[in-house]
């Protein structure tokens, strides 16, 4: 796991767009993992740009996000197909047959969660991943004690969660008590990850993350596992870091 620190969530940003657009110009029909949240908002913004003013071209590319609210329909403005949308599918030019997001008003969730798998495996895998992490070590909605080799599937969300995300509703009382998520097996086959990290509430969990035992306490110290992790922390997010851990971006 290559930990890497930015001076601050501008340079975390652009250090992971450069990422991303590598894969997109070496592969242009790569399969991207995406997140939503606040964490990757200035790294879909710096696509945006590298689309509008280099070419970045995503016209072959295809995308999963990991999870999604139930019952928040597509164009509830806090639902994650919305959150999507207005950050950065509208923007570039992905092909929407190529864009996937957990359907939060399935129907038949168990059914969804499975052609979801499948779908993820008949476009060859997911190459490159994109992770915020809660404040709780969460990856996706894979909240503590979630089993590391879980699948997508329904999960219910913590009180710690709901209060995170609080913020973006009016109250907490309408902050969604389940959400579908990609699990953390699933999550692990990608070919390569990057995890996104910033501000001094995310620094306990980081450090838990890197220097912790792999645990399903804190689902995200399973990376240390993978064989491709990169973690992209601002200073802040850092702060509690062993310094020998960590590498500075030139
Ligand atoms: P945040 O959420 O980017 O809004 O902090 C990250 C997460 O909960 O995974």
């Amino acid at each position: 796991m290559l930990v890497l620190v930015t001076k601050d969530y501008d340079e975390m940003s652009k250090e992971a767009a450069k990422r991303v657009a590598a894969m997109v110009r070496k592969k242009p029909d790569c399969v991207l993992g995406l997140a939503t949240g606040s964490t990757p908002i200035g790294l879909y913004k710096e696509l945006v740009r590298m689309h509008k003013e280099e070419g970045l071209d995503f016209s072959k590319v295809t995308t999963f996000n990991l999870d999604e609210y139930v019952g928040l329909p597509p164009e509830h403005n806090q639902s994650y197909h919305y959150f999507m949308w207005e950050n950065f599918f509208k923007h570039i030019n992905v092909d929407p047959r190529n864009v996937y997001i957990p359907q939060g008003m399935a129907e038949n969730v168990d059914e969804f969660c499975e052609w979801y798998e499948n779908r993820i495996k008949e476009v060859g895998g997911i190459d490159l991943q994109i992770l915020g992490i809660g404040s709780n070590g969460h990856i996706a909605f894979n909240e503590p004690g979630s089993s590391l080799g879980s699948r997508t599937r329904i999960k219910t969300l913590k009180e710690s969660t709901r209060r995170d995300n609080a913020r973006f509703f009016s109250s907490i009382d309408e902050v969604p008590k389940y959400a579908i998520t990609m699990g953390i097996g699933t999550i692990m086959e990608a070919q390569e990850i990057i995890l996104l990290a910033s501000g001094k509430n995310k620094a306990d969990a980081l450090k838990k993350t890197v220097e912790g035992p792999i645990t399903a306490m804190c689902p995200a110290s399973t990376l240390q596992l993978h064989r491709k992790a990169t973690i992209i922390a601002d200073k802040e997010a850092a702060s509690l870091l062993d310094k020998e851990l960590i590498e500075i971006p030139k």
